[in-house]
């Protein structure tokens, strides 16, 4: 049921049940952060591995210090600069946070998310929500209500539907728990806008950390069907040569397009904000279409395009 009744969705929140809710980022399946059989069903809802952790989402900054301790001044600085916002902060978590939110982890995921729907929701609940995007296990994320209906069906008892979502990639993760504050997920959110607030470089992540990261394995926010990264036309025309049948739709970013029967061109915005909101969308209808192939045009490698360029290298992981 996609409907748009706030105070609906906070009464199946009390009552222990699942309402998808709309983010800035993409759509989140949320549940009462304090009630473990509704974080259960979560879990169950996406098929998602126990060890996968939950973001906690809030409507307030003071409730902060409810989920962490040794909340540093950063936190509240980058608070005060991108909350609400696309902005996923990691802290030590307080001893009453629930291990199942956490996968067992020391520390906690916390956002405040600026959706005026997902707000209001909050707002009204009081509490806080975990919130995964409401997509099943390893799937792309949905950014309108009608993908969450496709993806979660009848496990999900309600859906609030604000329309598609404006930045339309997962939230920037940064880890304040560590030694240097860490991004351990791009987002629209870059970098560089991060260290004007903190006035300090940022770590970087090991080899070896990004394996026990869990959600930066790839598999990731991929498509069901073959999905394969390019920079050269030639690329799609050899690959064509050699499987003559298959159908193919290709993501572009430029006006030189290639003509060819089995090849259908879509042409993506040359504006890393406009192709983040259209990306997901574009992935999902490509693999509903049922083509053979999704080829997706390399994007710029500047800050701006750096999140853009992750999740594609994710959509492709079944390839690459
Ligand atoms: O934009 C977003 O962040 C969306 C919207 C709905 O808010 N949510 C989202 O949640 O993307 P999810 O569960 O699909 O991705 C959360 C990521 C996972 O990769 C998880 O591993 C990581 O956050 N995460 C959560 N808690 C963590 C923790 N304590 N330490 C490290 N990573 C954590
Ligand atoms: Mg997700």
């Amino acid at each position: 049921m996609i409907k748009t009744d706030i105070h609906k969705a906070v009464k199946i929140l009390r009552d222990g049940g699942l309402v998808a809710l709309p983010t800035e980022t993409v759509y989140g399946l949320a549940a009462d952060a304090n009630n473990e059989k509704a974080i259960a069903k979560v879990f169950q809802a996406k098929n998602r591995p126990q060890n996968h952790p939950l973001i906690v989402h809030i409507a307030h900054v003071d409730q902060l210090a409810e989920w962490a301790i040794e909340i540093p001044e950063s936190a509240y600085q980058l608070a005060d600069a991108f909350w609400p916002g696309p902005l996923t902060l990691i802290l030590n978590k307080q001893n009453s946070v629930s291990p199942i939110i956490t996968g067992g982890q020391q520390a906690v995921a916390l956002r405040i998310p600026r959706h005026p729907l997902a707000l209001a929701v909050l707002r009204e609940f009081g509490g806080a929500v975990v919130a995964p995007s409401a997509n099943q296990f390893t799937h792309v994320s949905p950014t309108d209500a009608q993908a969450v209906q496709t993806e979660l069906g009848t496990a999900v008892d309600f859906i609030l539907d604000g329309g598609v979502c404006e930045v339309g990639v997962e939230s920037t993760i940064l880890d304040l728990s560590r030694e240097e504050p860490t991004i351990l997920r791009p987002g629209m959110l870059t970098p560089e806008k991060i260290v004007n607030v903190l006035g300090r470089p940022l770590g970087s992540l090991q080899a070896s950390q990004r394996v026990v990261t869990p959600g930066m394995h790839k598999l990731h926010y991929a498509p069901l069907t073959p999905t394969i990264s390019f920079t050269e036309y030639s690329e799609i025309l050899t690959a064509l040569r050699n499987q003559p049948e298959g159908k193919a739709i290709v993501l572009t970013l430029n006006e030189s397009l290639v003509e060819h029967e089995n090849l259908k061109m879509i042409r993506m915005p040359d504006e890393p904000q406009a192709y983040a909101k259209a990306l997901y969308k574009t992935l999902r209808s490509a693999d509903e279409s049922g083509c053979h192939q999704i080829w997706i045009e390399a994007v710029p490698t500047t800050p701006a395009w750096h999140a853009i360029g992750d999740r594609i290298f994710k959509a492709c992981g079944r390839r690459e």
